[in-house]
């Protein structure tokens, strides 16, 4: 496909980072994907390859055996991957923007020096456990109970929609600590650096979805589960201020995600459109095909300036709630928008898994949903908007 025009100043360094992950995406995971989808197949050896080329620790300084890169960089490669397979980009973003952050910022430094450096080489893959059954927008309604017992925490409850949580090696999970007798709602949530091996935890049902296929989806029962105290992060009581800030973050990787999947379906129709002929020509030669491929473009190009102009704000230390709720928002809206345009510029050829961008419309959905739904998004952006106004 063509070289993508992103409109930012690309560092020499974040060039090179771009190719890199360009590259590895043609040659290890492209040949692949529509296997991979049909199949619901998550390829494990990804891991390992991206942890070796620095990908999954894009965000951790060098003394846990990160990059320490800034935070577009990791965006900008994080959108070639999904450009190539969006499913594959989830471990990547999941993995970078939720449980190592948590650990990064509220971990203890023995704690960082066990999970964080094996997670940051790709020796361990991290996912992220808020959801339940009956608690997805409402998070704070999350009823895992996790009771103190000598020098243990007692895990008992069910995690629904955690990403690859069937192959984590480490999982983020958030439970209650306050009392059944004495609610304290946001404030008494904490978060737990859980592992498979624990006695009580089990991997439930893998979900059998529309899109993102190569990207199990699993609920994750914890059945008496005995986490040491010592795998609390931080304030036991805090957890969920820590989810909600980490999804900040989070919700750029989507973001990223999203403009991914937006451009492939972007770029596949433009060519498409030189190739096709009906009425004697070149359908690009019809402004109704002209006009679609201009506000395609448009809309990627506005939802990549967004974001990064966003992860610049953070890098800077500024608050971004606001700004990644934005983000992801417009982007995964574009994503949607765009898809739905690829499909119409493909016809019938749109909607047969013979041409890729059927398997790009059915991916791009979820964007509109996980980590946050649109509606959340909204919520979020008011809230601030009323908060500063
Ligand atoms: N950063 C830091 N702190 C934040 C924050 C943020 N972005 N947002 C809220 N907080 C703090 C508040 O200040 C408050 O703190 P205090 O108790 O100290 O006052 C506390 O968190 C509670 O905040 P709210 O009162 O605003 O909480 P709420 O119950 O009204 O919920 C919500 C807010 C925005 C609706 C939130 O519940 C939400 O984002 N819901 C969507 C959940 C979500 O995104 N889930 C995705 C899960 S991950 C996934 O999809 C799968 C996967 O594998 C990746």
């Amino acid at each position: 496909m063509a070289q993508p025009r992103l409109l930012l100043h690309l560092t020499e360094e974040q060039r090179e980072i771009q190719r890199v992950a360009r590259d590895f995406a043609r040659d290890e995971i492209a040949p692949y994907s529509v296997q991979w989808d049909r199949d619901r197949h998550f390829e494990r050896s990804l891991v390992g390859k991206m942890g070796a080329l620095g990908f999954l620790g894009m965000l951790i300084p060098p003394e846990y055996d990160g990059l320490g890169l800034d935070t577009g960089t990791y965006l900008i490669a994080l959108e070639e991957i999904a450009t190539v397979d969006a499913a594959v980009s989830i471990l990547m973003g999941v993995h970078n923007s939720l449980p190592t952050q948590m650990i990064l910022k509220w971990g203890t430094e023995a704690q960082k020096k066990r999970f964080l450096a094996p997670m940051a080489r790709g020796e361990m893959l991290g996912a992220f456990a808020l959801s339940e059954p009956e608690s997805g927008s409402d998070a704070a309604s999350l009823r895992t109970q996790a009771v103190r017992d000598g020098d243990d925490w007692v895990i008992t409850g069910t995690k629904s929609w955690v990403s690859h949580g069937n192959e984590a090696d480490v999982i983020i999970v958030m439970a209650r600590t306050d009392s059944p007798g004495d609610r304290k709602g946001a404030k008494g949530i904490g978060a737990f650096i859980v592992t498979p091996d624990l006695p009580g935890f089990s991997v439930g049902k893998k979900e059998d979805k529309m899109g993102m296929r190569a990207s199990p989806t699993v609920s994750l029962n914890f059945d008496g589960m005995r986490v040491p105290a010592d795998r609390a992060l931080g304030d036991v009581h805090r957890g969920f201020v820590y989810a909600l800030q980490s999804l900040d973050n989070g919700r750029l990787g989507i973001a990223a995600q999203s403009i991914g999947i937006a451009r492939a379906a972007f770029e596949y129709s433009l060519r498409y459109a030189g190739e096709r002929r009906q009425f004697g020509t070149m359908i690009r030669d019809f402004e109704a095909i002209q006009f679609k491929l201009a506000d395609m473009s448009t809309r990627v190009t506005a939802a990549r300036a967004l974001l990064h102009a966003t992860a610049a704000a953070k890098d800077r230390g500024e608050s971004i709630t606001q700004f990644s709720s934005m983000s992801k928002l417009f982007a995964s809206e574009t994503a949607m928008w765009v898809t739905t345009q690829a499909v119409q510029i493909f016809g019938g050829y749109g909607y047969i898994t013979d041409f890729p961008v059927e398997r790009l419309f059915r991916d791009a959905k979820v964007t509109e949903i996980y980590e946050g739904t649109s509606e959340i998004q909204r919520l979020v952006v008011a809230r601030e908007l009323y908060a500063t106004t």
